[in-house]
């Protein structure tokens, strides 16, 4: 076979990993001046140098078991319309000016969002539908267009909801196609509903799948029986099956995909949406527990209503259920943008985290809070060793964050000294860095083109303490333009970062990706990690979700050392140990193909590739994309070849990233 045959057969099979190319051409192998197909595309020019990995068998530093790990808040419909089940929009009425958002009357019924007609205290409005008088429609009633549709598929669906009004007859649920009016779903229950309180129904049902996401859910009554009344809907709730079949719990299918991502920790409840914008719009723990019609919900920081359906309990069993550590942030007096609370007046706030951990982390028996966690469902204490102390405190209320800081600590300390405080503020920001207890551990964030991120690189190689990255990603091009999906050249010099972590993986002890989920059509932030809309197969894995996953699921115990023939950049790589086996991570932030040699301690004879890398960056350029039905990139696996010499060879194409791992 031919040298050209052989590099161009590997193309074609998707594959530019282990050709032996010995003697290797230093220019492009295919000819100059040929018009290529997209059936046979150029080869990617060649880095003049080879590059040998020799890596050295001990002589690291231990790596944080937790290095890895996932940001959540509730940021472009991530939480409500994203991970959280439920699929009707607007269900309680909640936040400011809900009125009539995902609503629509059927057949002639008039509806109204009625406050003088509250389920509870806490969800103090409900759906009034009027029953016109005069109709030769069997059914009227009201439709929920979801978060812009929802999914349909061949799957239990249960359904919820609370009525009132003198009806006793048949209530109708079904899954409708907005446009299409196909009839997905339906199914009858029987209901024997009063005017002077709300009464409790449940019923599931199977339905055939939708060919899009462009569906509704409606609840219909016959109008012949209640011809000019009214009757009233509260809070009804859709749930397709669940993350470990937990009520009010997770979508299966999102969390299920964030679960391959192995994440270590779940940093929570936001971010800027823990914060709110003034103090009375902060996220409130105690208002997210219960059943949730007890949940009155809150205008979030992101310009939307928050259900709090997901709530503390339900964060916390997502930790349990990934086996995750949480890592919890408290509201310490700084709002996004709005007033500061500090000193005296900040005292009621500490008291309030002192009750929020007694609920976390109190006996069920002997703590009055403990003692309403287990009533809620949850008997023994949250597993929970990590506090963030804020959020991100070197923007508004910088200057008092010290003394902010200070005062938590010590109180929460004084009761609570096996946990670990987290600064919302590293070193990096000295002016409002809080120096009061050597064990300090500060939080990064990072949001930068990828040539910034990847100028980072030395970033922690001289760091002195601890520190945790709880945000950061690539978000705009090198020309400042916004990156709306990450693209494979941010997605890599992200990459780029993950190994500048991993190889002071000893004091970075964790890091996240921010923010992780979109909900497509209804988001505010870009990139976001991974993307969902309400058609069949749209959830979807950015390129950077591929490269999280690749870091997180071939972590190591060991940092090892590394000795080469060429310098940092275009080539990155990192060296670890995990028990024998040994993983290498290397990513090309170049335009041109590099040839790496790796040799591995005690000599193996088999090695695996982890490659993320795409052909079509040849037409495309290095910003291609993953988006919803058009995944270009995701992770191929495959053998490597081996030298007679002993050596693994890697043929990277440009803008890749790899994990090369033994058994
Ligand atoms: C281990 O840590 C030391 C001290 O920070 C550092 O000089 C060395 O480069 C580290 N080793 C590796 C393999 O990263
Ligand atoms: C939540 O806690 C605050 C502070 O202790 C209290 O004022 C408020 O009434 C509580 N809210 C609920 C719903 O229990
Ligand atoms: C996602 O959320 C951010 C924050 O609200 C907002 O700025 C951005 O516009 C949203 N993206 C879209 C496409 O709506
Ligand atoms: C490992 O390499 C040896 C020798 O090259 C080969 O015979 C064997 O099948 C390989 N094993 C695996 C699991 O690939």
């Amino acid at each position: 076979m031919s040298l050209k045959s052989l590099v161009s057969l590997l193309f074609l099979a998707g594959s530019s990993i282990g050709a032996a190319i010995e003697p290797r051409a230093e220019e492009p192998v295919y000819p100059k001046g040929v018009t290529w197909s997209a059936d046979q595309p150029p080869p990617f020019e060649y880095a003049h140098q080879e590059v040998n990995l020799n890596v050295k068998p001990s002589g690291g530093n231990k790596s944080h078991p937790l290095l890895w790990g996932i940001m959540f808040e509730d940021i472009n419909h991530s939480g409500d319309g994203g991970i959280h089940g439920q699929l009707l929009m607007n269900n309680g009425f909640q936040g400011i000016n809900p009125g009539l958002t995902a609503w629509k009357g059927v057949n002639d019924a008039k509806i109204a969002q009625d406050k003088d007609t509250p389920l509870t205290t806490a969800i103090t409005s409900t759906l009034k539908i009027k029953v016109p008088k005069d109709t030769d429609e069997e059914l009227v009633g009201a439709a929920n267009t979801g978060y812009n549709g929802m999914p349909v598929r061949k799957e239990k669906y249960n359904n919820y909801f609370w009525m009132k009004g003198s009806y006793k007859g048949p209530v109708t649920v079904r899954l409708v196609g907005s446009a299409s009016q196909v009839v997905y779903a339906s199914q009858e229950v029987q209901v024997d509903s009063s005017d002077d309180k709300f009464t409790y129904y449940e019923t599931s049902f199977i339905p055939e799948a939708s060919s899009d996401g462009n569906n509704e859910w409606q609840f219909l009554v016959d109008p012949k029986k209640t011809a000019g009344q009214t009757i009233h809907l509260g809070l009804p709730q859709l749930f397709p099956p669940t993350y470990k079949d937990r009520k009010n719990g997770l979508r299966k299918d999102v969390a299920e995909f964030i679960e391959e991502l192995h994440p270590r920790f779940l940093r929570l409840p936001g971010g800027n949406n823990m914060e709110g914008n003034i103090p009375e719009t902060r996220w409130k723990w105690n208002e997210t527990i219960g059943p949730v019609e007890n949940r009155p919900g809150r205008q979030g920081t992101w310009g939307y209503a928050n259900t709090d359906a997901l709530g503390l309990h339900e964060y916390f069993e997502w930790c349990e259920d990934m086996k995750m550590e949480p890592v919890y942030g408290v509201w310490v007096g700084a709002t996004i943008g709005g007033p500061i609370v500090e000193g005296e007046e900040l005292k009621p706030y500490i008291d309030d985290v002192l009750r929020e951990l007694e609920y976390i982390l109190g006996d069920k028996e002997s703590t009055e809070l403990g003692k309403l966690r287990a009533q809620n469902g949850h008997p023994e204490p949250f597993n929970l060793h990590y506090v963030e102390i804020g959020n991100e405190d070197w923007l508004n209320g910088c200057e008092q964050y010290p003394s902010r800081y200070k005062s938590a600590y010590d109180a929460l300390h004084a009761k609570y000294p096996q946990l670990q405080y987290i600064s919302s503020v590293s070193r990096f920001d000295p002016k409002c860095y809080p120096k009061v207890a050597d064990d300090v551990l500060g939080d990064l964030h990072h949001y930068l083109s990828p040539n910034d991120m990847v100028a980072h690189f030395n970033e922690f190689d001289n760091w002195e303490g601890r520190i945790i990255v709880g945000e950061y990603a690539s978000t705009t091009n090198n020309d400042g333009t916004f990156t709306r999906f990450s693209t494979m050249q941010g997605a890599c010099a992200e990459a780029v970062y993950m190994i500048a972590m991993e190889r002071n993986s000893d004091r970075v002890e964790m890091s996240c990706y921010a923010p992780f989920f979109e909900h497509l059509d209804m988001n505010q932030w870009q990139p976001n990690m991974i993307i969902n809309d309400n058609g069949p197969n749209t959830l979807t894995g950015s390129i950077s979700y591929y490269v999280q996953k690749l870091f997180s699921n071939h972590a190591g115990e060991e940092t090892l050392p590394v000795d080469s023939n060429a310098h940092f950049g275009p080539l990155y790589w990192s060296a670890m140990k995990s028990g024998n086996k040994h993983l290498v991570k290397v990513a090309n932030y170049g335009d041109k193909r590099v040839v790496t040699n790796i040799m591995i301690p005690g000599n193996p004879a088999n090695a695996t590739v982890d490659l993320i890398a795409s052909d079509d960056i040849v037409w495309h350029g290095p910003l291609i994309f993953n988006s919803p039905l058009n995944v270009k990139v995701q992770t191929r696996t495959l053998p490597l070849e081996k030298k007679q010499s002993g050596e693994f060879v890697l043929d990277l194409p440009p803008w890749a990233v790899a994990a090369v791992y033994t058994d």
